[in-house]
């Protein structure tokens, strides 16, 4: 089974790939490397030993985008493709519009040319928006609170109207919670452009000794510590994930939402203490103003996967925390390999 995979040189696009290629289906990826290195596909190849088909292309260019269905047979498409850092979609909401959105409806409008209507689409638990209860469900009501978040909720909709127009359509559409961790090679793992603005890799890099010192973002919310509670799922558990889900639309048609969470929350104060012990060294932290736009509270209800799907994330953050040191201390500057020195006879 050929499938696309569209940002496959991304964090949690290169771990789906490992567990493709393992799985032993065939994939071809096309990435423009606006946010990743090609040295995270050679890592692909040095893990699973096996070699797959690659484009340098953005999803915008339909021509380019086009010649990869014309010269591929391609069965199905996982979608991970996009731009999601929440703070600069605020400050360029266009381009995440045009990015996101756009890209999406160029590879829908392909796919629906070439009869292709299996897709894992990446969405995300920011759909639930400033959600009142927790664990939350697929069925909650779904909101943005900024442009990143909007971007996936309109795709979310345009999804579900292409369901709508023709039942052929086959979708799920993973709400992916707090994805952390690192594939336990070492070898592949998330690698932030300047400074994380996500937890775990800001952690690590103040493990790491680049950074100072973690700005824990609010101390006075009502859960156990009063610091915020997120559901953080390890990576590889994450991926493996979309294998499930390949499988479901190649058996059911319809379009299908799932959360892929853990179903625990962990603070922020929590994760650093288990940060110190995975990797042995001290995480030095202060208290600064809660983060505009943070929630308290957000943790899944994942029992929908376990029934539909037949997936349950396993790993725990003891592991999460492990993998992500590992990551970290192997490859202190992400996939920035050195050039290399000539060296002079
Ligand atoms: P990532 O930035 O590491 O990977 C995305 C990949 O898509 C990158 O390799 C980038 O170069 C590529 N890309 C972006 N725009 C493109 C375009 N127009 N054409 C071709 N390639 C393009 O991000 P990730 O963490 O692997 O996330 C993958 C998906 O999951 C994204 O859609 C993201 O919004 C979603 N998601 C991520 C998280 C998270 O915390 N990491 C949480 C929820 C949802
Ligand atoms: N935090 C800090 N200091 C930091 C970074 C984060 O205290 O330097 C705190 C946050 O306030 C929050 C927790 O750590 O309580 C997790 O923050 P992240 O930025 O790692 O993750 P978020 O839950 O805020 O956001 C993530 C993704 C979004 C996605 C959202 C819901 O980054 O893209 O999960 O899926 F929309």
């Amino acid at each position: 089974m050929r499938v696309l995979v569209t940002g496959g040189a991304g964090y949690i696009g290169t771990h789906t790939c490992v567990e493709l290629l393992n799985a032993g289906y065939e994939i071809v990826i096309v990435d423009n490397f606006s946010n990743s290195k090609p040295e995270a596909l050679k890592r692909i190849k040095e893990i699973t030993g096996k070699d797959f088909k690659f484009y340098s292309i953005d999803l915008l260019n339909r021509e380019e985008l086009e010649k990869v269905f014309l010269e591929n047979e391609i069965e199905s498409v996982i979608h991970f493709a996009g731009l999601k850092a929440v703070g600069e979609s605020v400050q360029l909401p266009l381009v995440y519009y045009q990015n996101n959105i756009t890209g999406t409806l160029i590879l829908c409008e392909l796919m629906q040319k070439y009869g292709v209507k299996k897709l894992v689409f990446s969405s995300s638990a920011t759909v639930y928006g400033d959600v009142k209860s927790t664990p939350i469900l697929e069925n909650f009501p779904l909101s943005a609170t900024n442009p990143y978040g909007r971007s996936k909720l309109i795709i979310e909709e345009i999804i579900r109207d292409i369901g709508v127009s023709d039942s052929e359509w086959s979708v799920a559409q993973l709400r992916y919670f707090n994805p952390i961790g690192a594939h336990p090679s070492g070898l592949i793992g998330e690698d932030p452009n300047g400074i994380p603005n996500n937890l775990m890799p800001y952690i690590s890099q103040v493990a790491a000794g680049k950074l100072k010192e973690l700005k824990i973002f609010g101390n006075d919310y009502p859960t156990s510590d009063g610091t915020g509670v997120r559901d953080y799922i390890h990576v590889v558990d994450l991926a493996k994930g979309h294998i499930k889900a390949l499988e479901k639309v190649m058996l059911e048609t319809g379009v299908d939402a799932y959360n892929l969470g853990t179903g625990r929350g962990y603070t922020v104060l929590e994760m650093v203490k288990a940060f110190e012990k995975a990797s042995g060294k001290e995480i030095p932290y202060s208290f600064v103003e809660r983060r505009q736009g943070d929630i308290s509270t957000c943790f899944a209800d994942p029992t929908k996967a376990k029934m539909k799907l037949d997936w349950a994330a396993v790993m725990g953050i003891r592991e999460m925390c492990v993998d992500a040191w590992r990551w970290q201390s192997n490859n202190r500057d992400g996939y920035e390999v050195l050039a290399k020195v000539p060296v002079h006879t």
